[in-house]
């Protein structure tokens, strides 16, 4: 297992499943009275570049149902890359907790945060990916159709880190991964390359689409995601004139397998990438997802801070 949780790509489909098998564990144990105190003692450092709900509360809350704490460093509290530079920060914090999780806009500053610390460095979300978020969402995929490899997911709407993420599990554990999105919209063309001998190692289908409608045929996981991610506010009014095609509503969710089940990372912008209907319905997963993010995320922080 490797120091740091960055991205899914650097973890063996074995890898994955080990961490899969713990957070079903965990979660079960958790619902029967408890987690075991595993990480006593041990305190995660939280930095965050950019706002949260769900990834800061999951792990404050998934340190302390393991025993352990973790502290919030706001985005201007550390001044990361201009207060002090990272690789100083890496080094501090490396003598003081056990582990950092950090939430950046560059990916490279969770790269370099890794480099530095001596310590174990989790991706809370960068511009290019949102591996947390991954594994809470196939966790999901698996508890409802038993089984990951042969699951059909088509994301329907931008190419950002939560779909890149999610594309690199599929492929990595034998999904058939379908993205639909718009032109100028694609998830960057290096992670589609590097992807693709992973897919057919696995037997994992990867299809490339415009059109959101041919996407969700034989659909039994609907994806979406905001049209404006974090950092990207001033492209909004652009963006809001693109993506209304892409809307998952009753009437796209109608043309997928009749099981289907419909996700979203959150936070929703509701009425936009998805309706309040569809949100709302019976295929809707969005807070069981949401709450996986919790026991996936404890697998992790016990598999990288826990007595080895
Ligand atoms: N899905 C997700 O990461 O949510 P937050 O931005 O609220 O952490
Ligand atoms: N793509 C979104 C995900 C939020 C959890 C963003 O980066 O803002």
């Amino acid at each position: 297992m490797h120091k740091d949780f960055l991205d899914i790509i650097d973890y063996t489909p074995e890898e994955l499943l080990a961490l899969l098998d713990l957070a079903v564990e965990l979660k079960k144990e958790y619902q029967e009275g408890g987690n075991q105190p595993t990480l006593k003692g041990k305190v995660l450092a939280m930095i965050f570049q950019k706002p949260s709900l769900r990834t800061r509360v999951s792990f404050d809350m998934g340190m302390r149902h393991l025993g352990g704490d973790a502290l919030y460093l706001s985005p201007n509290e550390i001044g990361l890359g201009k207060r002090e530079s990272i690789a100083d920060i890496a080094r501090v914090l490396s003598g003081m907790v056990h582990g950092i999780m950090a939430r950046v806009f560059e990916h490279q500053h969770v790269l370099e945060l890794a480099k530095w610390a001596s310590i174990p460095v989790i991706n809370g979300l960068s511009d290019y990916s949102h591996p947390c978020q991954a594994m809470a969402d196939i966790m999901t995929v698996y508890e409802e159709f038993g089984k990951i490899k042969d699951v059909n997911i088509t994301y329907v709407g931008d190419g950002n880190n939560v779909a890149v993420s999610l594309m690199q599990i599929a492929a990595k554990l034998g999904a058939n991964f379908t993205i639909a999105n718009p032109v100028d919209y694609d998830m960057p063309a290096q992670a589609i390359e590097t992807v693709k001998p992973i897919a057919a190692a696995s037997g994992s289908k990867l299809t490339f689409l415009r059109d959101p409608h041919e996407a969700v045929h034989g659909a039994q996981v609907i994806y979406t995601d905001t049209w404006t991610s974090m950092g990207q506010e001033e492209e909004s009014a652009k963006r809001e004139l693109v993506f209304p095609p892409y809307q998952v509503n009753d009437q796209l969710v109608a043309e997928a397998n009749p099981e289907v089940i419909v996700m979203h990372c959150l936070p929703a912008h509701r009425n936009q990438e998805i309706t309040d209907e569809v949100a709302d319905g019976p295929h809707s997963r969005l807070f069981p997802q949401a709450h996986n993010r919790l026991h996936a995320q404890k697998a992790i922080l016990q598999t990288l801070l826990g007595e080895k």
